[in-house]
């Protein structure tokens, strides 16, 4: 009998409904992944550095010129002047980064308060250091911060917060003034680390404003911000990210980071860092790009039966089916519109520890061509 670590982790729901999709032929909209591809250039330019030879170690830190570039990002966007050499760190994606983090930081008996509904990677890092999640719901219909909640769940043991925005699974933003909320609350308490989990930075949409804990000096001061280059460039599978912190806490993650992986894949590294450089605007762009996809799919699924609002962020969509199937749970309601109906999507509820009893929404994912979106909407129109 092995020991498990981890006695209650499974296979997670995003690989279920992948092979679900994959097995009954349906459309996948619930992992979240582009179906078209990365800029030409980019990927072009990952060839070009295998064929140069960039293929041994990479700096444990991260490439210097793709660390420089993330700080020319940080600089121009967030107006944080963060050092490449001893507050920027490059990942091999940010649920490493998110891995690492948590590692060194929580000790066993740590508490680490996270919002419901929260990306699944939290918990079983946060069990693995030893320490325990408190779950603390975000208040419906907007996913916002009870902020009396999380006043009241501070306890001497708190040493973690995550926070997540722009929020999977729902798209809701902090606002600047969530952040001046989140700082009052912390005063007097130093031994509180944030980890601000911030990979859909740049998927912000209707002209709203992400407001990054790099905006914030006093947050920054006790944050350690991860980003995606998956996210932002749509080659998730390239598992590049990165972690933007003040020197101690970078200190700290590179610590244990270098034992994780040591380094992340070089000539993806000396790929992007030659992106950013000759297309810093992609990042401009991309609310552009992701909120045309938004609109198109909303508008279509505006002659269904399933009811949302329009996410500000992310490329994410909720949608409550209860005018639909309201005698089915999301899980089955999920799997029920991948076999009958040809659409894979995501049940909420598994983003929560204890997920409210009257909870009907599902996840769908629009970082889609439009042709695929368009077919899925007809389908699920004829819901
Ligand atoms: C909220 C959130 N954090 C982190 C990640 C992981 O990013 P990466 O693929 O770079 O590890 C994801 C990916 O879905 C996510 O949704």
């Amino acid at each position: 009998m092995i020991h498990s670590k981890l006695p209650h982790v499974g296979t997670t729901i995003f690989t279920t409904m992948s092979q679900l999709a994959t097995q009954v032929g349906a459309i996948n909209l619930s992992q979240g992944f582009p179906d078209f591809d990365g800029p030409d250039a980019l990927r072009e330019a990952v060839g070009r550095h295998v064929m140069a030879g960039h293929n041994q170690y990479a700096p444990m830190t991260g490439l210097p010129a793709l660390r420089e570039q993330v700080a020319a990002k940080v600089a121009r966007l967030y107006g944080r002047q963060a050092k490449a050499d001893t507050e920027i760190t490059i990942t091999p994606g940010a649920t490493q980064a998110i891995f690492c983090a948590i590692q060194a930081l929580v000790s066993p008996g740590d508490e680490v308060i996270v919002f419901d509904p929260c990306y699944d990677s939290y918990e079983p890092s946060v069990q693995l250091a030893g320490g325990r999640c408190v779950h603390l719901p975000l208040s419906l219909p907007d996913f916002a911060i009870d902020w009396q909640r999380l006043q009241d769940a501070l306890t001497p043991r708190t040493r973690l917060i995550i926070l997540n925005s722009p929020h999977n699974p729902s798209g809701a933003l902090l606002e600047r003034a969530d952040l001046e909320r989140l700082a009052s609350l912390l005063r007097g308490r130093e031994d509180i680390y944030l980890l601000s989990d911030e990979v859909y930075e740049h998927l912000v949409f209707d002209g709203r404003e992400h407001a990054s804990l790099l905006r914030h000096d006093e947050l920054y001061a006790r944050a350690l911000v991860v980003s995606s280059f998956g996210k932002t460039y749509h080659v998730t599978g390239w598992k590049t990210g990165y972690v933007v912190a003040p020197p101690a806490l970078t200190a700290e993650l590179r610590k244990v980071h270098q034992y994780v992986s040591f380094t992340g894949v070089t000539p993806l590294q000396w790929a992007l860092a030659d992106y950013m450089a000759a297309y810093p605007q992609h990042v401009d762009e991309l609310p552009d790009f992701y909120q045309a996809k938004r609109d198109l799919f909303c508008g279509l699924l505006a002659e269904s039966r399933l009811r949302f609002t329009p996410t500000p962020s992310t490329y994410f969509q909720l949608a409550d089916y209860s005018a639909i199937r309201p005698d089915l749970d999301d899980v089955a309601m999920s799997q029920w519109l991948t076999r009958e109906h040809g659409v894979a999507c995501i049940p909420v509820s598994v983003f929560y520890q204890t997920p409210p009893a009257d909870l009907r929404l599902v996840r769908f994912c629009f970082a889609k061509r439009e042709e695929t979106l368009r077919q899925a909407a007809e389908k699920l129109c004829a819901v």
